[in-house]
């Protein structure tokens, strides 16, 4: 009944010495948000460090931390005032060396977060900018313009900020400063030599601290059009939603002047791995591009290791989009020989067990408040298990967001006053923004802030639901998220899943199934069926036994809907 699609694989097995970060699966730390050591409310560098060890359990290979570094803290951090310090919220200097070092000895990588598109409107730099007059040294470090108008009082462009607003604020002086984001993060001048000599000194810098590499926040921004001309797009949404122009049809992203940029950093890596081959650097494109072969460019062997893949997180339910976005995800990615880096959730978006939950013919929503149609949260859950089951078999790399291996929902009952994120304000409410996703994650169910530290404080408020998604209701516990994570997990590393080739399976009856084989290197098949259809499907008899499944079986053995399983 099943046939092989073609006797070719879709996608190569890599060579068995092939570099770490090609298979890596990567955990995201949001530090304010993962553990508390002093019970101030707020997640610090200690206590990551001394929960590493339930990180190396849960069998991931790498961290990334999103920014520690020195902030007022307008985005959460990615305002940074020093490149080169932590915030005293989150520890000290010495605290980071400690992390650094404790992941090291269990075998664990450090990837950090580098935020290069804006500096904070405190950094030293943009204060020397607002003393300066216009046309000074210290504004060319930045986007400064003259306004439109007879004095100057329209925004030099039409630019909109990407949390919402005009892109522009005017300064005492008349002039006007570009922030693609808030106005507390103003747009760094990339064509002045000394903010790239700047940013190649702290790549150094953190390298000589021992990190493995970087995460690079809005990797597609840091260019814009010669003359910053109007944009009158309709929209340049991303994804499904949007109006899938190309991305660099906007003047102020994915211009082609961003990879020489990268070409130079990853000159830097290495020259550090080249001095050190047993500690291969890296660096991961937060890079919002479409389309594929524009996002292949970001990969090239020149630049980027790799990209995040956020056209597959960004699929909706529906086995033949997500068919889809996987072969087009490998095969441009090969074009360059890069692997593919897949993710279903992060600090940015609804976190894909309540996205999973919602009507999947809707946008994916920026935020969900009390006053939204709520997701149903068993159906959210069922469908996350399964999309991370089919996740972590593909060829590639993948990054986990703290607490999904809970199947943890966002948290939709949270009051205005407390949000926090600029989104919320800069659009009035109309966007709610993603606080909902960063709520500090649920340890112990009986305990203040549910074990995230030693008080009740937590910088927003769990909802009591969190309790029963604690770490301390799953350890152990057969059938539970997370030991259905840390059986992934370990499956995926004694199968190589993340080094393999893959093939599509097709013939069954139901064509709301995506089925493929994981081809390792040495032959060996791992295959995968998701049944996102209404009936359960039947298993492929020659395939093997069943592994790992994302849920139960039916009595007869067949695939229910939503669920994923793993034969071999
Ligand atoms: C992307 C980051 O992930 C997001 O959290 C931040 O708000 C923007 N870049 C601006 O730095």
């Amino acid at each position: 009944m099943l046939e092989r699609t073609s006797e070719s694989l879709i996608h190569q097995p890599d060579p068995v010495d092939a570099p770490w970060w090609r298979s890596a699966v990567i955990y995201q730390i949001y530090p304010r948000s993962f553990a508390d050591s002093n019970g101030d409310g707020v997640g610090d560098l200690p206590a990551v460090t001394d929960r590493l060890p339930y990180l190396t359990a849960l069998g991931v290979d790498a961290i990334w931390l999103s920014p520690f570094y020195v902030s007022p803290m307008a985005d959460a951090g990615y305002d940074v005032t020093d490149y080169r310090d932590i915030d005293p919220l989150f520890g000290t200097l010495a605290d980071a060396d400690a992390m650094i070092a404790r992941a090291h000895e269990l075998g664990l990588r450090v990837i950090v977060d580098l935020v290069p598109n804006h500096t904070s409107n405190h950094h030293v730099w943009f204060e020397a900018a607002l003393a300066a007059a216009p046309g000074s040294p210290e504004r060319e470090r930045y986007v400064f313009r003259d306004g439109k108008g007879p004095d100057g009082s329209e925004p030099p462009n039409n630019w909109k900020s990407n949390f919402g607003g005009s892109a522009w604020q005017r300064v005492d002086d008349g002039q006007w400063y570009l922030h693609l984001f808030d106005y507390h993060q103003p747009d760094l001048n990339w064509q002045n030599p000394e903010v790239r000599a700047e940013f190649h000194d702290i790549i150094r810098y953190w390298l000589d601290r021992g990190v493995d590499g970087f995460r690079v926040d809005v990797a597609h921004g840091l260019v814009k059009r010669e003359g910053l001309p109007d944009f009158n797009g309709v929209n340049h949404d991303f994804g499904p939603e949007g109006d899938r122009l190309p991305t660099n049809t906007s003047p102020f992203w994915d211009q082609d002047g961003v990879h020489e940029i990268y070409a130079g950093w990853r000159t830097i890596l290495d020259e550090y791995t080249a001095a050190d081959p047993t500690h291969e650097r890296m660096m991961c494109a937060e890079a919002w591009v479409q389309p594929a072969e524009r996002m292949a460019l970001y990969v090239r062997d020149d630049e980027f290791q790799q990209a995040f893949n956020f056209p597959f997180l960004a699929t909706h339910w529906y086995a033949d989009a997500l068919h889809d976005v996987i072969e087009l995800s490998l095969r441009s990615n090969d074009s360059v020989g890069a692997p593919t880096t897949w993710v279903l959730s992060n600090h940015d978006v609804v976190r894909h067990a309540s996205r999973l939950g919602l009507p999947q013919d809707l946008p994916r929503p920026n935020g969900i408040g009390a006053a939204d149609p709520q997701p149903d949260e068993a159906l959210g859950l069922r469908r996350a298990r399964a999309a991370t089951t089919l996740m972590l078999a593909l060829p590639g790399g993948a990054y986990l967001y703290q607490g999904e291996e809970l199947g943890l929902p966002d948290s939709t009952e949270l009051p205005d006053e407390v949000r926090q994120d600029p989104t919320f304000r800069f659009t009035k409410g109309v966007e709610l923004g993603r606080d909902g996703c960063r709520v500090p994650i649920p340890w112990v169910k009986d305990a203040p802030s549910f074990g995230f530290g030693p008080s009740a404080e937590a910088w927003l408020p769990q909802p009591a639901a969190y309790g029963a998604y604690a770490v301390d209701q799953q350890d152990g516990v057969p059938g539970s998220t997370l030991e259905l994570y840390r059986t992934l997990l370990r499956i995926r590393r004694e199968r190589r899943l993340g080094n393999g080739g893959m093939e599509w399976l097709t013939g069954f009856d139901d064509d709301a199934v995506v089925a493929l084989v994981n081809v390792a290197g040495s032959g060996e098949r791992t295959t995968v069926v998701a049944n996102l259809g209404a009936t359960p499907v039947e298993l492929p008899a020659e395939a093997g036994s069943v592994l790992v499944a994302s849920g139960p079986l039916t009595e007869e053995g067949r695939l229910p809907t939503d669920t994923t399983v793993w034969l071999g």
